[in-house]
């Protein structure tokens, strides 16, 4: 947990270590709690495909904020259903065409070299975030990747171009995530950047960026999908809204809002 004012120097590597459930933070005097994000029609329902350290830890996050969590895990997790129980206790496991069917925001938290196995075509229309790094060190080199040229997201959204990509929730550890919500207003309230070419999709992400614990910043287009990547000053940095809005300009990120 942070105990200091936010750094922009401050860096964090992954861990593979498990990260366990924050607990209740205390909240600080004159902060709102965040308001659960309910509409007219009842929850709203993220689909989480990768139960893995990122997708357990959203989805703890996303049912402490009130959403209804469908998610679906890989054909080796035999025991999954078990496993989401112990996990992440709320969220319910789907199969990936009934989670794209009834989710309003699908993120995609697999391991990189993984993401064609998606079932891409099943996510026409949806909301897509990708959360997934290409990192050598634990991916391999992957030539395509390299010698494409743009950024991971635009190559993962070539997958279904009928689907509304989004980079973002790729930039911060697993750990991270539970360590570092904080409610909106609070002075070490952490940012989270959402880089898409869809005005409309990234403030759904935005949304739940927010209602997780985390103040949205626009990066611009998906092309900018790429300073949220490992090597790119965002990475792995503990920024808050005015840093991170910072660090993308400096990186010449165009469109910041
Ligand atoms: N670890 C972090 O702190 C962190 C932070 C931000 C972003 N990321 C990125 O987020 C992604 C996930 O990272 P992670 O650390 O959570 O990895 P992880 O712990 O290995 O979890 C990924 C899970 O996705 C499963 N999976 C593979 N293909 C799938 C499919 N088609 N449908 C459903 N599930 C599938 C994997 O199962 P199998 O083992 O059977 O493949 C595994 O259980 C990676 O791309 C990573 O770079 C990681």
């Amino acid at each position: 947990m942070r105990s200091h004012v936010l750094n922009a120097r401050t860096t964090r590597a992954y861990s593979s270590t498990s990260g366990n459930p924050a607990p209740g933070r205390p909240v600080a005097p004159g902060v709102q709690e965040r308001p659960h994000p309910r509409s007219a029609f009842g929850r709203r329902v993220v689909g989480i495909i990768g139960v893995g350290k990122v997708g357990s830890a959203l989805a703890r996050l996303a049912i402490a904020a009130g959403y209804e969590v469908l998610v679906a895990g890989s054909p080796r997790q035999l025991a999954l259903e078990l496993l989401v129980d112990t996990v992440a206790p709320g969220a319910r496991v789907k199969d990936a065409s009934e989670l794209a069917r009834r989710a309003d925001l699908v993120i995609v938290a697999v391991p990189f070299g993984k993401v064609d196995s998606v079932d891409w075509p099943l996510l026409d229309g949806k909301v897509v975030v990708d959360a997934t790094n290409y990192w050598p060190p634990i991916d391999g080199v992957l030539a395509d990747v390299e010698a494409d040229g743009r950024s991971t997201a635009e190559q993962h959204a070539d997958l279904n171009p009928a689907a509304h990509v989004v980079k973002s929730l790729n930039h911060l550890g697993y750990h991270d995530m539970e360590e570092d919500e904080r409610p909106a207003g609070d002075p070490l309230r952490r940012a989270i950047a959402i880089a898409g070419d869809d005005a409309d999709a990234k403030a759904v992400v935005a949304d739940f960026v927010d209602a997780i614990g985390f103040d949205p910043v626009d990066a611009g287009p998906l092309a900018s999908g790429r300073l949220l990547e490992p090597g790119h000053l965002v990475f792995g940095r503990e920024l808050d809204r005015d840093e991170l809005r910072h660090a993308l300009a400096q990186e010449g990120a165009t469109r910041l809002v």
